[in-house]
Order: C-alpha cells, then structure tokens, then sequence
C-alpha cells in the first residue's frame, strides 16, 4: 500500500466527500423526526368551571403536552400555565412563592419566570377559553 501525500491527500478528500453527503442527510432526519413545537396544539376541553376547579382556586390538569396548572381569581378570570421546564422538559412541582424543578435545581416565581438555576425562559403561558362556563385550553 502506497503512503504517499496524494494517497493521502485523495483519502481526506473521500472523507469529506462522505461527510458532505451524511451530514445533510441527518440533519434532514433529525428536523423531520424532532417534535415541532406547536404544531398539534388544539382547544382540549375540560369541563365547566365548577368540574375543573371545584371550590378551590386552582386545579391541576394533565394534558397531551404535559401537566398544567389552572388559576382563577376572584374576577373569573382563568390563567394557565404549564408545568413543564423550559430548561429541559422535567415536570416542575408547586411550591409556596412558586415552582421547583426537581432535575437541575431551576426555580420560578408564582408568575412562572425563572429565579434560579439553569432555565432561561419562563413557564409557558396557556391560552384559556370559557365558553359559556365551559373552559378549554391550548395544549
Ligand atoms: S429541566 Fe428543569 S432545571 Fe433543568
């Protein structure tokens, strides 16, 4: 077997060629089997108010995108927001002043902005509908 530099030189360039033609090919792959955010997100009915929430002043749901939390305030007005981190998707816990992430140690106020450890952004906000007393979520 011959070592010379244009051997050489001829088997970088096989390399690369093969590179070119892989690397494309995954990233085509990996766009068309990665979960585009949004993109099945529709109205999930959840029942009435009084179903949802009872005599408390939030619920917790359990929707196809994950866990929310469900808040009303004194005016009716319903918010929701979803329980899953913005830092790498591990279900926060409800905590007084606000939520705990138990996977790295990220911690959100009441409103769901970051306070503390790795995540960045805040817990998603939910759109909230009530239709005559009938309440459905975007998830
Ligand atoms: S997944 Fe929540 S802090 Fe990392």
């Amino acid at each position: 077997m011959e070592n010379t530099p244009s051997s050489r030189r001829a088997l970088l360039l096989r390399v690369l060629a093969m590179g070119a033609a892989v690397i494309p090919t995954m990233w085509a792959a990996a766009q068309y089997l990665a979960p585009r955010k949004g993109a099945s997100r529709r109205l999930r009915p959840l029942g009435s108010i009084g179903d949802v929430f009872g005599s408390s002043m939030t619920a917790i749901v359990t929707l196809p995108s994950g866990t929310a939390m469900l808040r009303r305030n004194d005016e009716g007005v319903v918010t929701a927001l979803s329980l899953t981190c913005s830092h790498a998707g591990c279900t926060v816990v409800v905590r007084d002043g606000g939520f705990d992430c138990p996977c790295h140690g990220g911690r959100f106020d009441t409103e769901g902005r970051p306070i503390a450890g790795p995540p960045k952004q805040p817990l998603e906000r939910l759109e909230v509908r009530i239709d005559n007393d009938f309440l459905s979520v975007r998830a």
